[in-house]
């Protein structure tokens, strides 16, 4: 099933090549990639290179099709440079670590190093001393769950260079997001305010959920994947302790079939809407937990929800039968109160759609 679902994904990422060629779609409109939509912010950029980078990886080494992927993987990539120095986006974890990341893990070519370095270095530019956290895009008072996966480039930068500041900011971020945006629930908040003359953290808030003391789900993924990452590169416990907290939220909240609601807290009319993107990254985080998680039972655990949740997604949401759909994955969600991208395919459900299954499909050749 998964195999069959990542071919899907080739299909229909060629066919977005074929028909709009260097084209960043971010969200479909009646499931066509090419349309007239608000962006509301230019975020999504490295999620389509960084597709195209796993399925270079997922082709038989030297084949022509494993060429043609690193080709595309090179085409799409490249003019993402220089966002490297773009101050006006949270964002460049999320359009360097899928796509120069991946690069450089294949080639270890230190010029794409220094990218990633100096993304890092941008990041850390957004940090506000007082509050310490890193400011999202809105204003200089907001902090944004969507952070804690942008923050993994500085926590890089830093351990590349050792640079202790770096570390420094990568660390006070981590911990005030944990502090202000993490609940004892394990739920999580989208936005938290701050007043910018003492620092002080005045109250939580939210641009695409429900509401401030509401559960977005996607904010839940963006901060069980994201503290995952944090301890990754710390080993700090406490991170662990957060990833597994959220982690254990979205097991115990969402239905059985392991599809996320848009909004945990929505009225019950709306929490109909899913967020399939926000079931992907959850996976795609699950499947990475499990590997970090030192109890190996707890870490199975883990394992055999993702497979759960990629089965159902895989099952009831891949567009295996409508080839008029240009999406690989049905019922994301990017923006309902904007009324952007509602019940459709979003880049970034795309991209973590397919790195969980790969991650669960395992190296290639086993
Ligand atoms: N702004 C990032 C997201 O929609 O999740």
């Amino acid at each position: 099933m998964f195999l069959r679902t990542l071919s899907l994904a080739g299909e229909k990422i060629r066919g977005l090549i074929q028909r709009h060629p260097d084209f960043y779609p971010m969200y479909t409109r009646q499931g066509k990639w090419k349309h007239q939509g608000e962006a509301w912010t230019h975020w999504c950029d490295g999620f389509l290179p960084g597709m195209m980078w796993i399925l270079h990886q997922r082709t038989p080494f030297g084949s022509e099709e494993n060429r043609w992927w690193r080709e595309q993987a090179i085409r799409y990539s490249k003019p993402l440079e220089p966002r490297k120095l773009d101050r006006n986006v949270h964002d460049l974890g999320f359009i360097f670590i899928s796509t120069y990341y991946r690069w450089h893990q294949l080639t270890q070519d230190p010029t794409l190093k220094a990218v990633l370095v100096e993304a890092g270095k941008t990041m850390a530019l957004r940090f506000k001393e007082k509050g310490a956290y890193l400011r999202s895009f809105v204003s200089d008072d907001s902090l944004f769950i969507d952070i804690m996966m942008n923050v993994g480039i500085i926590f890089y930068a830093a351990r590349e260079t050792g640079d202790a500041r770096l570390m420094d900011v990568a660390m006070r971020h981590t911990l005030t997001s944990r502090r202000v945006l993490v609940r004892g629930d394990g739920s999580t908040a989208h936005e938290g305010l701050f007043d910018l003359k003492t620092g002080e953290f005045l109250r939580q808030s939210t641009h695409q959920g429900y509401r401030g003391d509401s559960c977005w789900s996607r904010g839940l993924a963006w901060a069980l994947y994201g503290f995952g990452t944090c301890y990754h590169y710390t080993r700090d416990p406490r991170f662990l302790q957060t990833a597994q907290a959220c982690a254990d939220f979205f097991i115990l909240h969402t239905p059985a079939d392991g599809v996320a609601p848009w909004d945990y807290d929505a009225p019950e009319e709306s929490r109909k809407q899913v967020d399939t993107s926000a079931s992907a990254i959850a996976a795609s985080g699950l499947l990475r937990l499990a590997r970090l998680t030192p109890d190996p039972v707890k870490g199975a655990y883990y394992e055999a929800v993702a497979r759960h949740v990629l089965t159902s997604l895989c099952a009831k949401y891949a567009a295996f039968d409508d080839p008029e759909w240009e999406g690989i994955l049905k019922g994301g969600v990017y923006h309902i109160h904007k009324g952007l991208g509602v019940n459709e395919s979003v880049m970034w459900g795309e991209h973590f759609f397919v790195e969980a299954l790969d991650t669960a499909l395992g190296p290639v050749g086993q």
